[in-house]
């Protein structure tokens, strides 16, 4: 058997070296172990690095393939790596392998994915911060035990929603830590180096239960959402039982008493506290635009949402490609077209042979606008003046990424971008001029191609959108 041990448990470099020289070796899956630094060897494993990759061989991989790894490698199952190991070893020889969902191995993959993601949006949702008090001043501390080794990938999203505090995160896996300026990962920790509760913890139990509403009791439902693995270390979850035994008692009250106003102090306590001053100037760099977009006031839009979204990309892209405004997938990721619409835009970037990690991909508005129907969150479009106010963050990537063609994907990019309206579907694919002299070519938007309800005209509007990134390319590689 030839094993490799990889340096940490989510050593997806490492592994992605080795099963490079593996695959130069001609190691097949059935005779190659991927072994991390906790886990034993075996007796007659042969432990040696593989040879390094020849130079001038070349290894493709489907960027879906390397997004599915990035997530099935933080799973806690101990063959997460071999399983790669087994898809990238096919995929050398089938090509299409990952579109074949009834695979075995891509269902696998697939659902531990799937698995991962969702450990990661708990671990947004039920870490709770204890407030102590040290020489420096405050710091903030959670003990959280994530499903899978979510931790390195979920601390950015607690670095810009608690910008301004002092935060450090205990798990099994390892710790975060944010001390205002820079995000730290250490060794694992364990439950007893955490505080016990404080006076936040109350608050979020008062809040837990003024939020309860006993009429709309649905157990297992609120079980799927606050799986009982989280229970024992969010304070709110100790009333849970209770609340349920009371939940009939309580109901014929709430029928019979008038509605009351809600707890403004208690409220504002448990609001989402970071807010930053916004720039006088345009920010210096991306990075910078970034962390003082997560601070921005210009409009109501940041209220309802989970952080701002900027763009994605290397600085000074030739190309930028400019969205609407994050989705629901995006909002919670921190990152342009992810969901749905970002896998159409995908696709038809391929086609038309433009690479989008080489192109700067961002969106007119930064904050998803929605409203709540149930427990989704409805897209809503945002309105001239949400977009009008937005148009500053635009400007300023603009002007860092100094793009030479800029696709506009629907009428509130072109509005951002242009600041006018169009009637898109007459004027796409014909490029105007920004007064900097700058191009833009507006096309629709992805999700347009999403909502045709009939099949034939879906493939002729799709094959339009990619004649139009076509376009984009030929243009982009002539100004
Ligand atoms: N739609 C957009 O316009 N932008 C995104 O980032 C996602 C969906």
């Amino acid at each position: 058997m030839r094993c490799v041990r990889l340096a940490s448990e989510i050593d997806l470099e490492g592994w992605r070296a080795a099963a490079r020289g593996l695959l130069a070796e001609g190691s097949p899956p059935s005779n190659t172990c991927f072994l991390t630094r906790a886990a034993p060897g075996g007796l007659f494993e042969d432990e040696a690095p593989p040879s390094p990759v020849p130079p001038g061989s070349s290894l493709s991989v489907p960027r879906a393939f390397l997004d599915l790894a990035q997530q099935v490698a933080l799973h806690r199952s101990e063959d997460r790596f071999d399983l790669l190991y087994r898809l990238l070893w096919r995929l050398q020889r089938e090509r299409t392998l990952l579109h074949i969902v009834s695979d075995r191995d891509v269902a696998d993959a697939m659902e531990r994915a799937k698995n991962v993601s969702r450990a990661a949006h708990k671990m947004k949702a039920f870490v709770r911060f204890r407030r102590i008090e040290e020489a420096g001043g405050e710091r903030w501390i959670a003990w959280f035990e994530p499903a899978h080794r979510v931790l390195e990938r979920t601390a950015p999203f607690f670095q810009r929603r608690f910008t301004t505090m002092r935060w450090t995160i205990l798990t099994p896996d390892g710790t975060a830590d944010w001390d205002g300026e820079h995000l730290t990962f250490g060794p694992p920790a364990t439950k007893d180096q955490a505080p016990e509760g404080d006076d936040v913890e109350d608050f979020w139990k008062t809040y837990y239960a003024s939020t309860f509403n006993p009429a709309r009791l649905k157990t297992k439902m609120m079980q799927s959402e606050m799986p009982r693995r989280y229970w024992a270390n969010l304070p709110e979850a100790s009333l849970i039982p209770g609340m349920i035994r009371e939940a009939e008692a309580r109901l014929g009250t709430m029928v019979a008493t008038p509605a009351s106003p809600a707890n403004a102090r208690l409220m504002r306590a448990i609001a989402p506290v970071v807010v930053r001053p916004e720039p006088v100037s345009a920010p210096d760099s991306l990075a910078a635009l970034n962390g003082a977009a997560q601070g921005c006031r210009r409009c109501p839009l940041w209220r309802d949402a989970t952080q701002a979204v900027c763009g994605k990309g290397p600085r000074e892209a030739p190309l930028m490609i400019v969205g609407e405004q994050p989705g629901d997938q995006e909002d919670l990721a921190g990152e342009p077209f992810v969901g749905p619409a970002g896998q159409v835009l995908d696709t038809a970037l391929a086609e038309a042979d433009l690479d989008r990690t080489a192109a700067w991909v961002t969106n007119a508005v930064k904050h998803f606008k929605h409203e709540p129907r149930g427990r989704r969150r409805l897209h809503r479009t945002p309105d001239a003046g949400e977009v009008e106010a937005c148009r500053w963050w635009l400007d300023a990537e603009r002007a860092l990424v100094k793009p030479r063609l800029i696709v506009t994907l629907g009428a509130t990019a072109a509005l951002g971008v242009l600041g006018r309206k169009i009637a898109v579907t007459k004027e796409r694919g014909r490029p105007v001029q920004l007064d900097d002299g700058t191009p833009v070519l507006p096309t629709v938007h992805p999700s347009y191609l999403l909502r045709l309800p009939d099949a034939a005209t879906r493939e002729v509007e799709r094959a339009r959108f990619v004649e139009d990134l076509k376009a984009a390319k030929a243009l982009v590689e002539t100004v």
